[in-house]
């Protein structure tokens, strides 16, 4: 079962990983980290950016993105590159060849997904993947009944989530309606799965991901075939949860060793 961390708000949630990343890319510093995209994970690299701030050195971690739009060019704001750029890249003074995307351009889009798993095996793999989770209960972009053996490949995005992105463009008709994300598989790879929501708008998703029967049609419950795996929540996204209770007991019961 996921270790189900209850935070009294996003910042607090952003705080307890982006400690957590610290300490481990102070112990390791060729620590690689998956990131990802979306609202989620800002409160994160936020906090990353007070501990680089801070002194914590973050030059030579490594970053693998989740997922990008297909067909939007890379110096687009809303790129998936231009934002780990802006958000990660940048403020934490990490070295941009060690930071990767998947290529999402025309050219090349037939072998875009095997080459992005040919450098994620290469590099030697994700030691800590943060996940966001879509109101279509996607993980990355796998939406509902990608295979948990996915790898990395191009996928159609639901009219959903398109509608759910519409606010980082202009209009519904701006947003991308295909992707190159890592598959499910893909992602279960990584050696520590870090899942955050927050809001109430995550919590049937958040509570099915967690709790619901393990089915491709909600794939955030691939995240039960996981090992080690964090979930982050808030309140207002923990709602639908129904062992809360333990989640909250096991939570004041944690020993200072037990590591997120
Ligand atoms: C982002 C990604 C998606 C988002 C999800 C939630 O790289 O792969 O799975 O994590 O769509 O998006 P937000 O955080 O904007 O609610």
């Amino acid at each position: 079962m996921a270790e189900v961390r209850i935070v009294s708000s996003p910042a607090e949630g952003g705080a307890l990983v982006a400690d957590h990343i610290a300490a481990r890319v102070t112990a390791n510093p060729d620590f690689t980290l998956g990131v990802a995209t979306g609202s989620t994970p800002l409160p994160v690299y936020a906090a990353l950016r007070e501990r680089a701030a801070a002194g914590t050195d973050f030059s030579r971690m490594s970053a693998f993105a989740l997922d990008e739009y297909v067909g939007i060019p890379v110096d687009h704001p809303e790129s998936y590159h231009s934002v780990i750029d802006r958000e990660v890249t940048q403020p934490l003074g990490l070295v941009p060849t060690r930071v990767h995307v998947p290529d999402g351009s025309i050219d090349g889009i037939q072998t875009a997904g095997e080459r992005y798993e040919r450098s994620m095996v290469d590099h030697g793999g994700v030691d800590l993947q943060l996940l966001g989770i879509g109101t279509t209960g996607h993980l990355g972009f796998n939406e509902p009944g990608s295979s948990f053996a996915s790898l990395t490949r191009v996928k159609t995005l639901t009219e959903q989530t398109r509608l759910d992105n519409t606010r980082f463009f202009s209009s519904l008709d701006e947003v991308p309606i295909h992707c190159v994300t890592q598959g499910l598989g893909t992602i279960l790879r990584a050696r520590h799965l870090v899942l955050l929501a927050f809001g109430a708008g995550k919590a049937d998703a958040l509570a099915a991901a967690v709790e619901g029967p393990l089915t491709a049609s909600m794939p955030g419950s691939a995240i039960q075939l996981h090992a080690h795996v964090t979930v982050v929540v808030d309140e207002a996204a923990a709602s639908k949860l129904k062992h809360d209770a333990y989640y909250r007991w096991a939570q004041s019961n944690s020993p200072d060793w037990q590591q997120l």
